[in-house]
């Protein structure tokens, strides 16, 4: 992998351009082809290459709690979570525990059992959910009535220590931390391919676009590894988008 932006002649250090002091912060991780496409055969396995695993690996060793829709729970194995060494060494350096939690987002609390392989999950749902479903086999968190107030959600995991926030989608839960303005910055593997129809990235009404300044760009065999900052809007905003004079 080689980094093209800023320029540099050094071999990228992955931990080194992901890690984040311990603040609460909440960063989206994907991969996508270049139409935009995030799932062939309904999950993202076709679309990640080596430079992706490893920077994925690197965004997990260096969050607090990894953040997924149950949606992308049920195609996709997140009972087994896999860091790079170097993210595995820098955690032990920084004191946290050896591996990041799994906060699964759910309403219907139908998880895939291999959630529950490993290590006990977070589930992040509302009250109008039957948690009989699952028992006493995970941390439960309850923000919101019939729907999870993602807002509150990533309040209440903050205050339990776990404030870096990876969100892992899929686009249905990024579209619910958009909405609640609460993404940070957002970690965008472009594969070198077109993968047709598929579920985009943000299935939402934005009205406005959001804003993104890039951080990084790297390069590996042609695929594109991105980080960029969400630019916040001016909170007092006049309809043409200047800051209003009368505004503080
Ligand atoms: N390329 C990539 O980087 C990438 C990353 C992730 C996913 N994907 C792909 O994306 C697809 C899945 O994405 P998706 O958008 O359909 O699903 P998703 O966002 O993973 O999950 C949607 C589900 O999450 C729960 N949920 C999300 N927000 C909620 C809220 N505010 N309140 C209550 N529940 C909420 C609901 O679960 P319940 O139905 O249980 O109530 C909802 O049905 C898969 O094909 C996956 O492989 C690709």
């Amino acid at each position: 992998m080689r980094q093209l932006l800023p320029p540099s002649d050094l071999d990228p250090d992955l931990v080194a351009l992901y890690a984040e002091p311990a603040l609460a912060r909440v960063r989206g991780g994907f991969v996508l082809g270049v139409d935009g496409g995030v799932a062939v055969d309904g999950n993202s396995r076709a679309l990640s290459g080596p430079a992706d695993r490893a920077v994925f690996r690197t965004l997990r060793a260096v969050c607090d709690v990894i953040l997924v829709g149950a949606g992308t729970a049920r195609v996709e194995d997140y009972g087994t979570i896999r860091l790079t060494a170097e993210g595995a060494a820098w955690r032990k350096a920084e004191g946290l525990p050896p591996l990041p939690r799994v906060a699964v987002v759910s309403r219907s609390l139908d998880l895939d059992e291999r959630l529950f392989a490993h290590a006990r999950p977070l589930v992040l749902t509302c009250e109008d959910a039957d948690l009989s479903r699952i028992e006493d086999r995970a941390d439960v968190i309850v923000a919101g009535t019939d729907t999870v107030d993602i807002g509150l959600a990533l309040d209440l995991l903050a205050g339990e220590g776990l404030g870096r926030v990876l969100c892992e989608g899929g686009p249905r839960l990024l579209a619910s931390v958009v909405a609640a303005d609460r993404l940070d910055e957002l970690c965008l593997t472009t594969t070198p391919l077109l993968v047709g129809r598929a579920p985009d990235l943000l299935p939402l009404d934005l009205g406005r676009p959001l804003g993104l300044r890039l951080r990084h760009l790297l390069e590996d065999q042609g695929t594109l590894v991105t980080r960029y900052d969400v630019v916040r809007r001016p909170r007092h905003a006049d309809s043409e988008g200047e800051v209003s004079s009368s505004g503080g």
